[in-house]
């Protein structure tokens, strides 16, 4: 479903299955009074369709709040829908966007596939407005059922955009690019173990660089023993299942050289922890350990589409860290591509030691900027919960950047101190650096040991493991 714009003004005349229209709530009129539902919109056509609702008192415009009205007089709609962003002072894109989504599960859960919503006015300049719509749209829309045998198709046919002006339609065109990509990496994320193995994962990347015309390559065992991957391969080694090392380039004409974007992605298609082996409790969603890889993935074909004036290349390790007969031991010494030596204490701190590999030869194949993203550690979720991310910066442009950044895309990341001190809580007595720092501060830790492989290049680290389930 490629959603549609149309510059419309006169959304009464708007023939749609459900007309949606956003509605928030105006403050009290008087101190104690009820706060007062209003729509989101000036159209006095719809007003008056919404009037006897709204005056009803049985109607709140909470967050994800929803009314459905049928047949609602005046309205060419067979159905109008309100959905609530809250209280009107505090109403954002954000909320924007979880009202749009709201609107499209509950309508979906009914059978109803075909929406027309109203842009608000009021609130955001109408792009922005219409790529929160179309994000919180198209993201609802996605069903993680895959493996049902009775699934059904239930997903939207159509989504029409009314009103707004010509800039609209980039919003768009933007929100369509960046929800769709989401929902490709959610796609790999909700895949199982046994069907995304690392190679498959390499399969799907190359489809999907073929399809929005990124340049792609994707390397084995081979490879990263030319290269020197001596971290990775230790990770690796313990599995039947082969790693995979892919790397993708955007490469736009007539961009100045100078800057080239480097991201880099942990894809650990199933962790069980190796000879440090995790507990039962929960294991199965280990699955998930190649989300960092996935968000990369997602991120360079919304580049691709997108095409923002900036080299951008990816490098993404996967591979599967398996306890067996082969696999890598506490104790054991890795010499990672950079030639720091590494000793291992916990063959469960995988991630960064795949992380420490990708992370330099970014820098060999030419980037001047990385961020990286890994579900890195069970302490980022004990430090921030499951609501916000932890977010590493080596500096304050990059950090400035990144922060500019989140404003508009309302993604939750908390930035995180990095220091020389906690590299105390990685020296080994006879390596470069332990591969784990101890029980606390356990995700700084970890930054501090990929900032050794990231050096003097400005670097953001995403530790997304409490978030990206
Ligand atoms: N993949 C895990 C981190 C993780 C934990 C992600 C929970 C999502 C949910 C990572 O490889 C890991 O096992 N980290 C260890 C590090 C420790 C051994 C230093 C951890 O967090 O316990
Ligand atoms: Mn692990
Ligand atoms: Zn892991």
């Amino acid at each position: 479903m490629t959603p549609t714009f149309v510059h419309l003004q006169d959304a009464a005349a708007q023939p749609a299955e459900v007309l949606l229209v956003f509605a928030a709530d105006a403050a009290p009129s008087e101190p104690g009074s009820e706060p007062r539902p209003e729509l989101l919109a000036a159209d006095l056509a719809l007003r008056s369709a919404a009037a006897a609702v709204l005056a009803s008192g049985e109607y709140k415009a909470a967050q994800n709040e929803l009314v459905l009205l049928h047949a609602p007089a005046g309205l060419a709609a067979k159905r109008l829908l309100l959905s609530g962003l809250g209280k009107q002072g505090s109403a954002d894109l954000r909320k924007l966007r979880r009202a749009a989504g709201a609107a499209v599960r509950y309508s979906k859960a009914r059978g109803l596939r075909s929406l027309a919503a109203v842009l608000p006015e009021t609130l955001a300049p109408a792009a922005a407005a219409a790529r929160a719509v179309v994000e919180g749209a198209i993201l609802a829309d996605w069903d993680p059922d895959m493996y049902k045998s009775d699934r059904k198709d239930g997903s939207l046919e159509a989504l029409t955009l009314l009103g707004g002006d010509a800039a609209a339609e980039q919003g768009v065109r933007e929100g369509t690019a960046m929800a769709q990509s989401q929902n490709f990496a959610r796609t790999l994320v909700h895949e199982p173990g046994n069907v995304l193995t690392p190679t498959v994962l390499g399969e799907r990347t190359a489809a999907m660089c073929a399809e929005v015309g990124l340049a792609c390559e994707v390397y084995s065992t081979a490879k990263l023993e030319e290269l020197g991957m001596g971290a990775f391969l230790g990770v690796a080694q313990g599995s039947d299942e082969p790693p995979a090392l892919i790397v993708i380039r955007y490469e736009p004409e007539n961009v100045p050289e100078g800057v080239t974007l480097g991201l880099v992605g942990k894809a650990i298609t199933f962790d069980t922890g190796g000879i440090s082996i995790k507990p039962a409790d929960g294991m199965d969603k280990m699955k998930y350990d190649m989300a960092g890889g996935a968000a990369m993935l997602g991120a360079m074909r919304a580049i691709a589409l997108l095409k923002p004036e900036v080299r951008v290349l990816s490098v993404i390790c996967s591979a599967e860290n398996m306890p067996s007969g082969r696999a890598y031991r506490p104790g054991d010494v890795l010499r990672a591509m950079s030639g720091k030596t590494i000793e291992i204490i916990n063959t469960d701190a995988e991630g960064r030691l795949v992380l420490a590999d990708g992370l330099h030869y970014a820098k060999q194949l030419g980037a001047t900027h990385l961020i990286d993203a890994a579900t890195l550690t069970g302490a980022i979720s004990v430090a921030l919960g499951h609501h916000n991310a932890g977010a590493y910066a080596s500096d304050e442009e990059s950090w400035r950047k990144f922060a500019d950044g989140l404003l508009v895309s309302g993604e939750g990341f908390w930035r995180m101190p990095l220091g020389e001190e906690y590299l105390e809580q990685m020296r080994s007595q006879i390596a470069d650096l332990l591969n784990a720092g101890g029980r606390y501060g356990g995700s700084v830790t970890a930054a501090m040991f990929l900032k050794e492989f990231a050096g003097q290049t400005p670097w953001i680290h995403l530790d997304i493991a409490g978030t990206a389930w």
